[in-house]
């Protein structure tokens, strides 16, 4: 599956699931911009891709902030001329009961997961729509499809972005932008790395497949999902997660 000349941005590509789909993104010949709040970690993962010999930027930029949002686009587009993928992955938690959640646990993750996906989306889709093509992949949750005790203000973002995702994907499928997302189930990362003992025993045993996933897991399928093969596929949810949520 080749990406070959074509510019993606990558929300949250500093570590996780983000850098691995920049990696991939790189090597099928994508042009790459990377962000995440830490200018020190975006900087040196952009710097690793580079000295791989790939085409990737680096730049600290915060996807809650719509000043930010539009830096980020503006910056590619000088940079690279174009944006042809957005990959709208950065992505924070905040668990703890809904009762006991605090406004601003509900309001960061909001924010941050929901609010900064659609000001990704509203500030590339303009761009999309003049060069008749284009591509955005939301990367949702099982979560937003099953919901998870703990997680309110995270199911929530997640199950906004589904719909985001095919109320987009409606909104400009006869301009040549496709929109999906994909649900990862429980992925090795830094996210889900604090977990007991205990607590990843009880989650395997709701995984058909008994393993977590990886972070190639995704981007594999981000990849194909951006590539020429999936051009017909728009306003899906595809779920990466070992069959947790069949
Ligand atoms: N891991 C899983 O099991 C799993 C399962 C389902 C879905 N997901 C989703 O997949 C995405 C990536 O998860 P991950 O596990 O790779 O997480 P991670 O390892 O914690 O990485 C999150 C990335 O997002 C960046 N980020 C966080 N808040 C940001 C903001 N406001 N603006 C810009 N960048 C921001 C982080 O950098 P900074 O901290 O420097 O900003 C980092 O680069 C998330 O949306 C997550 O909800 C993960």
């Amino acid at each position: 599956m080749s990406l070959d000349g074509k510019v993606a941005i990558i929300t949250g590509g500093s570590r996780g699931i983000g850098k691995a789909i920049a990696h991939s993104f790189c090597q099928a010949g994508a042009h790459i911009m990377i962000c995440s709040r830490s200018a020190n970690s975006i900087n040196q993962t952009a710097e690793t891709l580079v000295s791989q010999g790939y085409s990737a930027l680096g730049i600290q930029a915060d996807v809650s902030s719509k000043s930010d949002v539009e830096v980020l686009v503006e910056k590619t587009l000088s940079e690279f001329g174009q944006v042809d993928i957005l990959i709208n992955n950065a992505g924070i938690t905040r668990d703890t009961l809904l009762m006991r959640m605090k406004d601003d646990d509900w309001e960061t993750v909001i924010q941050t997961n929901l609010t900064g996906a659609a000001y990704c989306t509203r500030a590339v889709i303009r761009s999309m729509i003049r060069q008749k093509e284009g591509c955005i992949i939301n990367i949702s949750s099982i979560v937003g499809i099953v919901g998870n005790a703990g997680q309110a203000n995270y199911a929530a973002a997640k199950a906004g972005m589904i719909g985001l995702t095919k109320s987009v994907a409606k909104e400009v499928a006869n301009r040549g932008i496709r929109v999906n997302a994909i649900a990862p189930g429980f992925i090795t990362t830094d996210m889900t790395a604090e977990f007991s003992e205990e607590n990843r025993q009880k989650i395997l045993d709701l995984i058909p497949m008994r393993s977590f996933g990886s972070v190639e897991d995704v981007a594999e399928v981000s990849k194909f999902l951006a590539s020429s093969s999936a051009q017909y596929i728009t306003g899906q949810v595809i779920q990466v997660d070992g069959g947790m949520g069949m």
